[in-house]
């Protein structure tokens, strides 16, 4: 039996109507070996969880140890979406770095180091930086007003627009233990969030952030130059190759007819009907659906089921010619005993 498993968290929508149209779907193609079911964790001992051949997970950045359930059901093969092991060392810095190199454009943006210093750090962790920092060549860069949030972060929490160097220190003190971003605003005309299923199935949806929360997806908006529903549709499609997420949304704000990717580190995409509105549900829950049981058909049982990005399988970034092959060496401290290798005869059982 191939087991499609979803597991979430607060949200009280999407989990059991994804549930029933996978469930639906596979009795409509009258395929036998297959079902959809909330995941249910009992123990979880180490290298023993391939009950489910594909695992939606919704939740994992909020429960380390549902991530850590993840990897090891992935290592047993079970397909997760989205890989735990990506999105346990991606973020949104290095994120809009991988979009420069994959040609999308991203405000400009600058990582700061946190207001208080990590626990069990003091003044001597910090010797290789070089203060005063350079604050006139970021402030130069990004300009006023400019957006400061955590370079790991989600659902709108501690973002800040920022009016000046001042105000900017200010809020920077409010911000403890995060590392933010400082970034260029882009003062847009346009605003959308796209839903991202692997690398050919985009949904474009009209967003206005400045909408109070219930009013965000623009059901009748303007028309939109179908140019530009072109280009995020494309940098929609090159994010996701490089960042192998199956499921992702991706936020773009519209400047001068140009896409700027704002927000495309979302792994667990609201798909709550009474935010996205009845349409944009309908085709989440659809096309999710048919993407888990497209994952469960191609599932290979006791291999690696997880996509990876370009950015892991192609390199994309150092070129590969630029890697030289360092000739093999091998140590051991000098203080590690290194024991014997048994006699022949105990190392095989006959
Ligand atoms: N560089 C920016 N320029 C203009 N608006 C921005 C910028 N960064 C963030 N915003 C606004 O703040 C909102 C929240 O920021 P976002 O990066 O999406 O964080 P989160 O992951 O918490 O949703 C965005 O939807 C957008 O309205
Ligand atoms: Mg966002």
């Amino acid at each position: 039996m191939k087991k499609i498993g979803i597991l979430y968290g607060q949200e009280n929508t999407f989990p059991q109507a994804f549930i029933d149209r996978v469930n639906q779907k596979i009795a409509a193609e009258g395929i036998k070996d297959m079902m959809a079911e909330a995941v249910l964790i009992d123990t979880v001992e180490q290298a023993k969880s391939d009950e489910y051949a594909v695992i939606i997970d919704r939740i994992s950045q909020d429960v380390p140890f549902y991530r850590a359930y993840l990897k090891n059901a992935a290592i047993t093969g079970t397909a997760v979406i989205n890989n735990p092991f990506w999105w346990s060392a991606d973020e949104k810095f290095f994120n809009n770095a991988l979009a420069e190199k994959v040609g999308v454009p991203v405000p400009k943006t600058f990582i700061l180091p946190s207001s208080l210093r990590p626990p069990d750090t003091d003044e001597n962790s910090f010797r290789n930086m070089k203060f005063p920092f350079n604050w006139d060549k970021m402030f130069d860069t990004v300009g006023f007003p400019a957006y400061m949030k955590p370079h790991d972060g989600g659902g709108w929490k501690s973002v800040y627009r920022v009016e000046s160097p001042e105000d900017l220190w200010e809020k920077h003190g409010e911000t403890e233990h995060l590392v933010m971003m400082l970034q260029e605003e882009i003062d847009f005309k346009e605003y959308f969030r796209c839903y991202v299923l692997g690398t050919d199935n985009v949904h474009i949806m009209q967003y206005e952030p400045r909408n109070p929360h219930h009013l965000r997806y623009v059901l009748d908006g303007d028309p939109v130059d179908q140019k530009i529903l072109d280009t995020v549709h494309d940098y929609c499609i090159r994010l996701n190759k490089a960042l192998g997420y199956d499921f992702n949304t991706v936020e773009f704000a519209v400047k001068d007819g140009i896409p700027y990717a704002i927000d495309f580190c979302n792994p667990a995409p609201d798909a709550d009907i009474n935010s996205v509105g009845e349409e944009n549900f309908e085709w989440i829950v659809e096309n999710a659906a048919t993407m888990a049981i497209e994952k469960a058909k191609q599932y290979k049982k006791g291999q690696m089921n997880l996509t990876w990005g370009s950015f892991v399988t192609d390199q994309i970034a150092p070129a590969k010619k630029a890697i030289k092959k360092a000739p093999a060496k091998k140590t051991v401290a000098k203080k590690v005993a290194v024991k014997k290798a048994p006699a022949k005869k105990a190392a095989t059982k006959k």
